[in-house]
């Protein structure tokens, strides 16, 4: 009998995505001081997931409660989300809602967001150009480039958003490159807490770039997946979203709500849109639904209800806001604390972009040498780019972290590996 080989045998092996293989890494390695600041996940001060006190209580009451059950949601999601999470975004005195023509369709948190823009984009999305271009932020979070890929654009660029040097935004490289793109290109920014650098653009630099992607009539898709974790406050770090608004744009936000709920492996997520008319609204979200019953028929019921519970409530929202005010504060208290040991151990270099990042993520300015010192003689897992997750560190691992990175940088330097 002749042995047929398996249909898929020429299937070659794909390399492993960098953020979880560093985590396998981590639990892997048996040191006892090892530490983990790759996760872009919160971590307790003592280091562990935490739930959030508002989530734990509402799942307390539906666990309880008998008029909940197991039916399917609509195509489209559970609509009290969907319209608390616009409204959470936009703003209570959004016009674009007050006037119809802003909405959303419930996705598989943010990377379903941005999955079900991209894919919805693609087809409807100036069509009668050959290939239209996607752009994003050099760098920005590893994911963006593969969901635009799979969803088939294939010219996708960088813009310039990282100064090495200076440590903060090359305002000026940013609008250069954005005035460089096609018209009607599409525009992926992060709406607070860039991943991976932690700077954002201020208020005014935020002014800037709206104006230059009106010149360039360029299509906004913001990435927020951070609301209320960067500053404590989610109107505070909504600003650029409702600037955008103000200034007339149709634009999307694909908004998670993986970190400033705690929700990570529930998959909630929100795709906000804001259009001229509420027609064109009402025809897109017939398409969506289109693409979504295709793909997955439909979402999941458990954390959209949770969030739409918090966001709808008075008292659990206030408690939401205390919960995320904690998780701010204390990466807040982390970068003090890391800048002054640095200080205080004299680590060559200036460190005032620990404090001055903002959200979960700190772009140290590691080299690749010096991050692979930390990783293999410290134990202390960091991605390669020198990108730290703040949740990481805590009273108990910070001063041995200050020391290695002091380390790293007075004895690595590229030349010597
Ligand atoms: C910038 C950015 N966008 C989107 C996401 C999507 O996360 P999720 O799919 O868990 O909501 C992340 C997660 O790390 C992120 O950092």
């Amino acid at each position: 009998m002749t042995t047929v080989p398996s249909a898929f045998n020429q299937v070659e092996q794909a390399p492993p995505v960098a953020v979880f293989k560093l985590k396998d890494d981590y639990t892997a390695d048996s040191a006892e001081e090892k530490i983990n600041l790759g996760v872009g996940a919160y971590r307790d001060a003592n280091g562990q997931p935490w739930v959030l006190p508002v989530v734990r209580s509402i799942e307390a009451q539906m666990i309880n409660d008998p008029a909940l059950n197991h039916e399917y949601l609509p195509i489209s999601g559970l609509p009290a989300f969907c319209q608390a999470a616009t409204k959470l975004c936009l703003g209570s005195d959004s016009k674009a809602i007050t006037e119809n023509r802003a909405g959303g369709v419930q996705a598989l948190s943010g990377t379903g967001a941005l999955r079900l823009a991209a894919e919805f984009l693609k087809r409807f999305y100036n069509t009668h150009v050959e290939s239209t271009v996607v752009s994003y932020p050099d760098p920005t979070w590893a994911n963006h480039d593969a969901i635009f890929r799979y969803a088939g654009f294939t010219d996708r660029r960088k813009y310039r958003y990282w100064d090495a040097k200076n440590r903060c935004l090359d305002l000026a490289g940013l609008k250069e490159d954005l005035l460089q793109l096609p018209e009607v290109s599409i525009v992926i920014l992060h709406a607070c807490a860039h991943n991976p650098t932690g700077v954002d653009p201020t208020q005014e630099q935020w002014k800037e770039i709206a104006d230059v992607c009106k010149q360039k009539n360029h299509f906004p898709v913001f990435d927020s997946a951070y609301q209320g974790f960067a500053t404590g406050d989610p109107d505070v770090d909504a600003w650029s979203i409702r600037h955008f608004e103000k200034c007339g744009f149709e634009f999307f936000v694909c908004q998670s709500f993986s970190k400033n709920f705690g929700l990570y492996n529930e998959r909630v997520g929100n795709l906000a849109m804001v259009m001229k008319d509420p027609d064109s609204l009402t025809r897109s979200r017939s398409q969506l639904e289109l693409i979504i019953r295709g793909m997955y028929s439909n979402p999941p019921n458990h954390g959209a209800r949770v969030v739409a519970t918090a966001l709808c409530n008075p008292s659990s929202l206030g408690e939401w806001h205390d919960n995320i005010r904690t998780m701010s504060a204390r990466i807040k208290q982390m970068r003090k604390s890391l800048h002054e040991k640095l200080k205080i151990l004299g680590t060559p270099g200036n460190w005032d972009h620990i404090v001055n990042q903002i959200g979960m993520f700190s772009y140290t300015g590691l080299n690749q040498a010096q991050c692979e010192f930390m990783v293999k003689q410290k134990h202390i897992y960091l991605m390669k780019s020198g990108r730290i997750s703040m949740c990481g560190l805590t009273e108990g691992n910070i001063d041995y972290f200050a020391q290695s990175l002091h380390e790293a940088v007075t004895k690595i330097n590229e030349n010597k590996l």
